[in-house]
């Protein structure tokens, strides 16, 4: 065969190129020297880095879910299942690495966590505001949870705003409504910067929507939400396990009971109908 018709085997493959007139367009997109230069340790352990740097990835996950879940919300205030449904599916596989992240913590002894624990003081992943909108987009809604951002203005303008709109969850509802299913009223108009609370009528609407089409649109919504919500409850109970094993039952650096807070907020459903709905079907 002549080197004509193989040109690519002849040649030397190209190496990338080097010369750029300021920053490489990878920085430009990346960030990456801003990204790799906030990792300002407290303590001179040096355990306390993958600490730092497994929260900080945790916070960009949030970022995405948050991106993902008001995608979803968004598609489907204008009816638009298929993009909700795809938003909400990339969204299980982020869930999935964002549990995977917890390896590095999953194990601490309190003796290496109380090495750096002191130097975090107050600190608290209890004051993450891009969890607590995670958390209003799942429904749990608190404008008691606005406080400790008063002082970080764009934090707070985004955590009220988030407060004020209807939940990932209210989307839903509304569109089920929309599809002819019986979601009350009460459940329709409600004041939606409230916590969300389980509701009997809403609970036969989703057994009704299981006992049809098992591909049906609908049921397909109900599965994404359901992985989502099986996935936050991971993500509770792994934190919660975590902390166990590091630092048993001592009070928390945020002023809670520590595990036993933890323990209550792990209890809680997220789009709690869609779980018991399913001892009706
Ligand atoms: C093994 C290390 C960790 C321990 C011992 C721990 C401990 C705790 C404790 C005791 C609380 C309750 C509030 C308080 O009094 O502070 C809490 C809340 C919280 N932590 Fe952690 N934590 C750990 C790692 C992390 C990481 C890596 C993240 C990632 C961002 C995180 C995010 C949160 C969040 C979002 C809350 C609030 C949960 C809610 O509002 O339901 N924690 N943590």
């Amino acid at each position: 065969m002549s080197q004509q018709a193989h040109p690519h085997e002849a040649a030397e493959p190209e190496t990338p190129h080097l010369d750029f007139a300021g920053t490489t367009p990878y920085e430009d997109y990346v960030r990456a020297d801003l990204l790799t230069h906030l990792q300002h340790t407290l303590s001179d352990d040096p355990g306390e880095m993958v600490f730092l740097v497994t929260t900080q990835v945790m916070e960009l996950w949030f970022t995405v879910l948050v991106h993902e879940w008001e995608t979803a919300a968004k598609a489907l205030r204008s009816d638009d299942v298929p993009t909700a449904i795809a938003a909400l599916k990339r969204s299980v596989r982020e869930l999935e690495a964002l549990n995977a992240s917890w390896t590095p913590l999953a194990a601490l002894t309190p003796a290496q966590f109380n090495s750096y624990r002191g130097a975090l003081g107050e600190g608290s992943g209890f004051q993450s505001a891009m969890y607590r909108r995670l958390e209003f987009l799942l429904g749990d809604k608190s404008a008691s949870m606005l406080v400790p951002h008063r002082g970080a203005p764009r934090a707070h303008a985004e955590l009220e705003k988030a407060l004020h709109e209807p939940s990932l969850y209210d989307e839903v509802l509304r569109l089920l409504a929309r599809r002819g299913h019986a979601v009350p009223d009460a459940v329709l108009e409600r004041d939606v910067s409230q916590r969300y609370e389980p509701d009997q009528a809403v609970e036969q609407v989703w057994a009704a929507v299981y006992s049809g089409e098992q591909d049906g649109e609908l049921v397909r919504l109900g599965e994404a939400l359901t992985d989502v919500a099986e996935l936050v409850w991971r993500w509770r109970n792994d934190h919660l396990v975590a902390t166990r094993r590091a630092m048993g039952a001592k009070a928390g650096t945020g002023g809670s009971a520590g595990v036993a807070w933890l323990e209550k907020r792990a209890r809680k459903n997220v789009f709690p109908e869609l779980w018991t709905a399913r001892s009706h079907v």
